[in-house]
C-alpha cells in the first residue's frame, strides 16, 4: 500500500471511530489500538505533511498557545431560555402557545435533557468545521476554534457528500462523572487545584489559552441547537436532530417527542428519575415546539424565544451547618479532614458528611465548625463543599487548623515539601494497621469474606492479630469468642481464610498495600515475574524499570517496600502459613484469552469502550455486533436486540455485576 494511501486510511479508520464511539456509544476500537494508530498517522503525517487532510485526527492535537480570545459576533443571537420553576408553570406555558398559535388542537413537543454544561457554536462552512465560540453574552463570544477542535466529538467535516454551504450548530460542551472524578484525582495527586464540579471543569477547560491543555482534558459534548444555514431544508426539530446525528454530531439519546401537557409532564417526570443513573450533569429539562413553522411565528421575546421554556430540576445543592471537622486516617497514613453536617437531604439523599480532601483545600475554602455552606451533590460523586455563607458566620468561629499529632495514635505527622497530605509517621498506628488489614482481606486483594471492619477491630482490640501474617494463625475458637460472633460465622471465616493461600500472585501484591502500586500494577509486576515472589524480592530497580508501566517511582517503593526487615517479616510469616501462588503462563494466562465479547446497553460503572479496554488487558477480544462467534455478552441497563440475539444463540449472557466479578476473578 502506498504511504498516501495508508495515510488516508488511517485518517478513515479514526475518525469512523470517533463518530461510532462519540455519536452511537458503540466503540469499534480500544483506547490503546486508537493510540497506536494515532501514532503511525502523526509519523507518516511527518514525513509527508503533503497529505494532512484538514479532518486528520491529528488536526485536533491543538496549535500555539494564544496571548488572548477574540471575540466573534455570533450571526443569530444566542438566547437564553425563561424558567418553569413547577408544573403549574409548565401547563401556563402550554396554554399560551396555544393561545398564540389560536388553536385548540395538541401541540407537538420536543423534550430534551438540560445539560449542565457550557454553551458553544461550531461554524461550518462546505462540510468543514470552520470557527467556534462561546456563547459569551448571547450577541458576542470567545473564539475558541483551537480548542473546540480538540474534541474528538465534534466533526471536522460533515460526514456528508452533499454538505449544506454554511451551518451553525449549537451544543453543549460537557464533562461525564467518571471521568470528572478521574482528573480530580489525578490532579489531587498532582498537588493541582482540584475543580468543584463538572461544569466548572468543563469551562476552565474550555478557557484555556494552550489548546494542548484542553486537549488533555476529557470534554465531550451533545448537540441541539440550529444557528443561521443556508442549503438544506427541514421542518422541525427532531428533522435536525436526526440530520446532526446523520452529518456526525453527538445528540442526547433521551430526547422524546410528544403531545400536549400530558406529555410536558410525563416527560419531566421521566427525566427527573432518570437523573440519578445519568453519567453526566442536567439541571433540567428543555421543552421546544417541534415544528419550525410555529417557533417561527412564536419569535422570540428580547433574550429568550416564546416557542421553548426550560423545566427547572430539584438542586442537587443544599445549605447545612458544619458541626465537627473530623480528620480520617487512612491505611498509607494520610489524615483526610471530612466535615461532619448537620444532616440534610440532598436530592433524595441523605448527606451528613462532605470531603474536605486536605489542608489547601479547607484553607482556600475556609471552613470552620460552625459554619453554613453549600454543599453539592453531582451523580455518585462525593459530595463537597462549595462555598461557605459567610453572611452566616459566627465571628467566634475558629479557623481550622490540622492537627500536629495524629488523632489516632498521637504519632508525629509530616507534610513532605511537594505532597498535599499530612502524614502520621508512626509505623504501629492502628489506624493505619487496621486500613492495610482491611485492605488485604478486600475483594481485590486476597477477598477473604466475612471479615468487615468491626471484626477487625476486635480482633485487634484483643489483641489476637496484629498485622495481615496474623490472620492466618486464628482458629474457630479465637474467633468465635469474640463478641456477637457464632461458631458457624467463625468456621466460615477460616474458610476463607484459609482458601485465600490459593490466591494468584497479583492479589497478593496488591493486598500488600505499597505505595503508587496498585491493581493494574500488580498484575503487571506478577505476570513479568510468571508468579514467582522470590523473584519479585529479590529484583533490582533496573529490573523493575523492565516491566512496562513501572516507572521510577513506583520501582523506588518496591525497593523500599522489600527492604524493610518487618515487611519481610510479614511475607515470610504468610508463605510459612501455607501461601502459594500459581505460576504464571503468559500466553495462557486468563481463561478469556482471545475470547470475544460484546457489551450492550447502559452500563453504569464504565462506558462500553472502557469494558472493552479492560477485557483486551486480559487478551480477550471485543466486538461490536453479536455472532455466532461471540463467547460472551454483557448486558447493561436497557439491553435490546443483542441481548436477544446472544439468546437466541445460547451465548453465556452476564450483567454488570456478573461480569465485574468475572473480571476480578481473573
Ligand atoms: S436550547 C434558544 N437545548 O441552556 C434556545 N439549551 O438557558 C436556547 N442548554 O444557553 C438553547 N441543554 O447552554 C437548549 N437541550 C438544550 C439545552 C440547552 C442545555 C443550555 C444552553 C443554553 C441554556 C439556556
Amino acid at each position: 500500500m502506498s504511504v498516501k494511501n495508508r495515510i488516508q486510511e488511517l485518517q478513515e479508520i479514526l475518525n469512523k471511530h470517533n463518530i461510532s464511539y462519540y455519536v452511537y456509544d458503540e466503540p469499534t476500537i480500544s483506547d490503546y489500538q486508537y493510540d497506536l494508530l494515532l501514532k503511525e498517522l502523526e509519523s507518516l503525517e511527518k514525513k509527508h505533511p503533503e497529505f494532512i487532510a484538514e479532518n486528520s485526527p491529528t488536526q485536533r492535537v491543538g496549535g500555539q498557545p494564544l496571548s488572548s480570545f477574540q471575540t466573534i459576533k455570533h450571526t443569530i443571537p444566542m438566547l437564553s431560555l425563561a424558567n418553569a420553576m413547577n408544573q403549574n408553570e409548565l401547563e401556563a406555558f402550554d396554554v399560551q402557545i396555544k393561545k398564540f398559535l389560536n388553536t385548540n388542537e395538541k401541540i407537538e413537543y420536543i423534550g430534551e435533557p438540560k445539560l449542565d454544561g457550557l454553551a458553544v457554536e461550531l461554524v461550518y462552512k462546505n462540510g468543514i468545521f470552520s470557527y467556534g465560540s462561546t456563547r459569551g453574552d448571547g450577541i458576542n463570544g470567545e473564539n475558541i476554534t483551537e480548542n473546540l477542535k480538540t474534541i474528538k466529538g465534534i466533526p471536522l467535516k460533515l460526514d456528508s457528500n452533499n454538505p449544506p454551504k454554511n451551518l451553525e450548530v449549537r451544543g453543549e460542551v460537557y464533562i461525564d462523572h467518571q471521568d470528572f472524578k478521574r482528573l480530580n484525582k489525578d490532579r489531587l495527586k498532582n498537588n493541582d487545584k482540584i475543580f468543584a464540579n463538572p461544569r466548572n471543569c468543563a469551562a476552565g477547560s474550555l478557557r484555556q489559552l494552550d489548546p494542548k491543555i484542553t486537549s488533555s482534558r476529557p470534554l465531550k459534548i451533545f448537540c441541539y441547537g440550529l444557528g443561521s444555514y443556508d442549503g438544506f431544508e427541514l421542518e422541525n426539530q427532531k428533522q435536525f436532530l436526526d440530520k446532526l446525528k446523520k452529518w456526525g454530531f453527538p445528540v442526547n439519546s433521551h430526547i422524546q417527542l410528544g403531545f400536549g401537557y400530558n406529555f410536558l409532564k410525563k416527560y419531566y417526570n421521566h427525566i427527573e428519575n432518570l437523573r440519578s443513573e445519568l453519567l453526566y450533569d442536567i439541571d433540567g429539562v428543555v421543552f421546544k415546539v417541534n415544528s419550525f413553522y410555529n417557533q417561527n411565528i412564536l419569535g422570540n421575546r428580547s433574550k429568550s424565544p416564546r416557542w421553548a421554556i426550560a423545566g427547572k430540576l430539584k438542586a442537587q445543592q443544599a445549605i447545612t451547618k458544619v458541626l465537627d471537622i473530623d480528620i480520617s486516617v487512612g491505611r498509607l497514613g494520610a489524615l483526610t479532614p471530612v466535615a461532619k453536617l448537620e444532616p440534610i437531604s440532598v436530592g433524595g439523599v441523605i448527606i451528613s458528611n462532605a470531603t474536605l480532601h486536605n489542608e489547601d483545600e479547607v484553607i482556600k475554602k475556609d471552613v470552620r465548625i460552625g459554619d453554613y455552606v453549600l454543599i453539592q451533590r453531582a451523580g455518585d460523586v462525593i459530595p463537597e463543599i462549595v462555598k461557605i455563607i459567610i453572611e452566616k458566620r459566627n465571628h467566634n468561629n475558629e479557623q481550622f487548623k490540622m492537627p500536629s499529632y495524629c488523632p489516632v495514635c498521637n504519632g508525629n505527622v509530616l507534610r513532605i515539601s511537594g505532597e498535599a497530605e499530612y502524614k502520621c509517621q508512626n509505623k504501629y498506628c492502628i489506624a493505619k494497621i487496621k486500613g492495610s488489614i482491611q485492605h488485604y482481606v478486600s475483594k481485590p486483594c486476597m477477598n477473604i469474606d466475612g471479615l468487615g471492619e468491626k471484626i477487625i477491630a476486635l480482633l485487634l482490640d484483643n489483641k489476637l492479630i496484629s498485622n495481615f501474617s496474623d490472620l492466618y494463625n486464628l482458629n474457630i475458637e479465637q474467633i468465635a469468642s469474640l463478641d456477637r460472633m457464632g461458631v458457624k460465622s467463625a468456621e466460615n471465616i477460616i474458610t476463607a481464610i484459609n482458601d485465600s493461600k490459593k490466591s494468584s500472585l497479583d492479589k497478593f501484591i496488591n493486598g500488600l498495600g505499597i505505595s503508587h502500586i496498585g491493581q493494574n500494577a500488580s498484575k503487571k509486576i506478577s505476570n513479568y515475574f510468571k508468579g514467582d515472589i522470590h523473584l519479585l524480592i529479590n529484583a533490582t530497580k533496573e529490573e523493575l524499570l523492565n516491566i512496562n508501566e513501572i516507572g521510577d517511582i513506583m520501582a523506588n517503593s518496591l525497593i523500599n517496600y522489600f527492604s524493610d526487615e518487618e515487611n519481610m517479616k510479614i511475607i515470610y510469616q504468610c508463605i510459612d502459613s501455607g501461601l502459594h501462588f500459581q505460576s504464571v503462563n503468559i500466553n495462557t494466562e486468563t481463561s478469556i484469552f482471545n475470547k470475544t465479547f460484546v457489551f450492550t446497553g447502559n452500563l453504569e460503572s464504565m462506558s462500553r469502550s472502557e469494558a472493552s479496554a479492560l477485557v483486551e488487558k486480559f487478551g480477550a477480544k471485543s466486538s461490536s455486533s453479536v455472532s455466532k462467534k461471540t463467547h460472551f455478552l454483557v448486558a447493561g441497563k436497557k439491553a435490546g436486540s443483542k441481548l436477544k440475539k446472544a439468546e437466541n444463540l445460547g451465548i453465556k449472557i452476564l450483567n454488570e455485576n456478573e461480569f465485574i466479578e468475572f473480571i476480578n476473578e481473573l
